[in-house]
């Protein structure tokens, strides 16, 4: 969440673990919110595609009649219309906690205003895009031949393997509860010499003009009481730890992007005190797996 005003954001801060524990254990206040705070932006998506597509084009990764999974697309199709319209010859997407729920048989869109508006924006912004008349021929080709596959699961609960070219995900890795899990999962799920582009978005999501506020608390108190599992969950990996594990579970990194932001704290607990990698506020990983 941004904080603009300056009173606002004192109080927030200064009050942040009761309202962080209210908002993670109240789940009526966390049903009435995390709609809003979590609808994806659709436009700055849109130009992660742009940065995504670049990174392949250098990286001689091509996208055309690939099988692309997208792990956590929240409530957006952009990246999946985007992996379409360049040629992938399907998408597919998979979210444990599905805000989109795109044809999940337990949800009605009809019912849903909020997302359906969303959709149509969506529609409306890539048709703007790329012409009314490509994106029209998109938009029915997805829907006459299936190209867009929703699965409502985690990465280590589904049955692929050595089955999908590329997997990507945008703001995802950060919330996941079992980040080891997945990651091996993903090496499994992708064929030999398969690709996958991650970009994590490292910062406490409470309040981005505090991006390290949660190194105040101990593991315990953290996973205890002040974040839960669902969409909202948090798991404050460090960049460092997440490259070991990709490491770890046989990928190669063929680039990476961090961003460095100026770690204001003062309050580090010792669960993250020593780290060299505490300034990094983001990092993109493009990784390629060999079998
Ligand atoms: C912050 S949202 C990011 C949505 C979108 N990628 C974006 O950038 O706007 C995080 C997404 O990750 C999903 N997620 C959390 N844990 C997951 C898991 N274990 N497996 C798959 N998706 C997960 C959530 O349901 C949510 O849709």
């Amino acid at each position: 969440m941004q904080l603009n005003n300056k009173f606002l954001s004192s109080i927030f801060n200064a009050f942040d673990m009761p309202l962080r524990f209210v908002y993670s254990h109240f789940s009526p206040i966390r049903k009435m919110l995390y709609k809003k705070l979590y609808s994806s932006d659709y436009k700055s998506l849109d130009e992660k595609f742009n940065y995504f597509d670049t990174l392949f084009k250098q990286h001689n990764v091509n996208i055309n009649d690939k099988i692309v999974m997208e792990v956590g697309p929240g409530n957006s199709l952009i990246l999946a219309y985007n992996f379409l319209f360049k040629g992938a010859k399907k998408v597919i997407l998979v979210d444990k906690y599905p805000l989109n729920s795109y044809k999940n048989s337990d949800f009605d869109i009809k019912k849903d205003k909020l997302q359906l508006n969303y959709f149509i924006r969506e529609r409306e912004f890539l048709k703007l895009k790329i012409g009314t008349e490509n994106a029209e021929m998109l938009f029915s080709n997805i829907e006459k031949q299936n190209l867009i596959e929703f699965i409502a699961s985690d990465l280590d609960e589904i049955k692929f393997e050595n089955e999908v070219d590329i997997i990507v995900s945008n703001s995802v890795f950060e919330h996941i509860y079992n980040p080891k899990n997945s990651i091996i999962a993903s090496a499994g799920i992708l064929k030999n010499n398969g690709i996958a582009l991650h970009s994590v978005d490292l910062r406490d999501h409470y309040n981005f003009k505090r991006p390290f506020l949660f190194y105040k608390y101990s593991e315990k108190v953290w996973e205890k009481y002040l974040t839960k599992l669902g969409v909202s969950y948090t798991n404050r990996l460090r960049a460092n730890h997440l490259k070991d594990i990709f490491l770890d579970a046989g990928f190669q990194i063929l680039y990476k992007n961090e961003i460095n932001l100026p770690l204001n704290e003062k309050k580090i607990n010792s669960h993250f005190k020593g780290r060299s990698d505490l300034d990094i506020s983001q990092i993109d990983l493009l990784l390629k797996i060999q079998k």
